[in-house]
């Protein structure tokens, strides 16, 4: 029996003991074979690693005894103490939310800001931030889960565009009320794993409608009640619920749009894992950059890009190397150099060879 990081599970290993969520629930008996949509759950529910029948591990720095990025950082002080003050804020949002949408209690945006400033300036470096974001995703992810950090994410594009602070703190109480309306469709729905029914689609794009009517009647800066409405919006005129083209569309709405799409796709799904970084990058480079505001988008990928300039990564094809250099024309495809000491440009290697994780 060994213990394998969720990263390394491959397809056909068998289970050597029962794999439980934190609250005792068992997800998968011992004996079950893996298959390739086992080891996605595994992922969604946050497993970190699993015991896996077969000799112990003799080889300490094979991949599978090397503790995966994402578990050096789940197990760092650091993360620690992000992860409970990142509960707190989340249900103080709670509190907050559904005071004002159920019973009117009038919400106390600027606390509820500071609240979120405090918790983005307890990470030193934008580094920390996105390690920190990409390890809280787990199951449970919230209407209040996502908007929080869509919030941090929304202050840090503000930071990185050198907006003044005014600015910053509207785009950060921007993505921070972004999805309030969400409150109003029903949960099973809103979570429901799996694909919507038309019927369902057509009701969660409703939320739009309802941040907006319920952040309305606020004394709210107009910007952050226009981003709620059209944060769904694409410049290329392919969102909801208008179909409005680049400056029609507000532009504190451009930029939540940006730190709402990232934070999506950086979450687990019941039907695949989340996605590292320079797959989002590509993500974002395949389905067309044109969707989003072009000073924004590209301000937000080269920072990403550079903020993994220099880390090891995991290429698609099971070899690892460091990012060496990045390239302007595709920034998911920078160059690396791999162990044995050659350069490889991911911009022009054959086969589709591309990053898979960081390491
Ligand atoms: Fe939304």
């Amino acid at each position: 029996m060994k213990e394998v990081a969720s990263y390394y599970l491959k397809e056909g290993m068998v289970l050597a003991r029962n794999v439980t969520t934190p609250s005792g629930q068992i997800i998968f008996k011992k004996g079950k074979t893996l298959s390739k949509q086992a080891i996605l759950q595994l992922t969604f529910y946050n497993i970190q690693s699993v015991f896996i029948e077969g000799e112990e591990e003799d080889q300490l720095d094979s991949p599978s005894a090397v503790k995966s990025y994402s578990q050096k950082i789940k197990t760092s002080q650091k993360f620690q103490s992000f992860q409970i003050d990142h509960t707190i804020v989340l249900s103080q949002m709670r509190v907050s939310f559904e005071g004002y949408v159920n019973n009117g209690i009038p919400l106390d945006t600027k606390l509820l800001v500071s609240k979120v400033e405090e918790l983005f300036d307890s990470c030193k470096t934008s580094l920390e931030l996105f390690n920190m974001l990409h390890n809280m995703h787990s199951s449970d992810d919230s209407v209040y889960g996502h908007s929080l950090n869509v919030s941090l994410i929304c202050r840090q594009i503000g930071k990185w565009s050198k907006l003044d602070a005014g600015a910053v703190e509207l785009l950060t109480l921007a993505g921070l009320l972004h999805d309030i309306g969400k409150l109003k469709i029903p949960a099973e729905i809103l979570n429901k794993p799996g694909k919507y029914t038309d019927e369902e689609y057509a009701l969660v794009k409703q939320h739009t409608q309802y941040s907006y009517d319920l952040l309305e009647p606020l004394n709210l800066d107009p910007h952050v009640k226009m981003a709620a409405l059209s944060h769904h919006e694409r410049c290329d005129g392919s969102g909801y619920p208008s179909g409005l083209k680049n400056d029609e569309i507000d532009v504190v709405a451009r930029v939540v749009t940006i730190a709402d799409v990232y934070d999506a796709m950086t979450t687990a799904r019941s039907y695949r894992a989340p996605l590292c970084p320079f797959e989002v990058i590509e993500k974002f480079e395949r389905e067309g950059l044109q969707r989003y505001d072009a000073k924004f988008i590209l301000t937000f990928l080269n920072h990403i890009a550079n903020t993994y300039q220099n880390h090891r990564i995991l290429l698609s094809d099971g070899r690892s190397a460091n990012i060496v250099m990045l390239n302007s024309k595709q920034l998911s495809k920078p160059i690396v150099q791999l162990d044995d000491g050659s350069c490889l440009d991911l911009y022009t290697a054959s086969g589709g060879l591309h990053i898979q994780a960081v390491l």
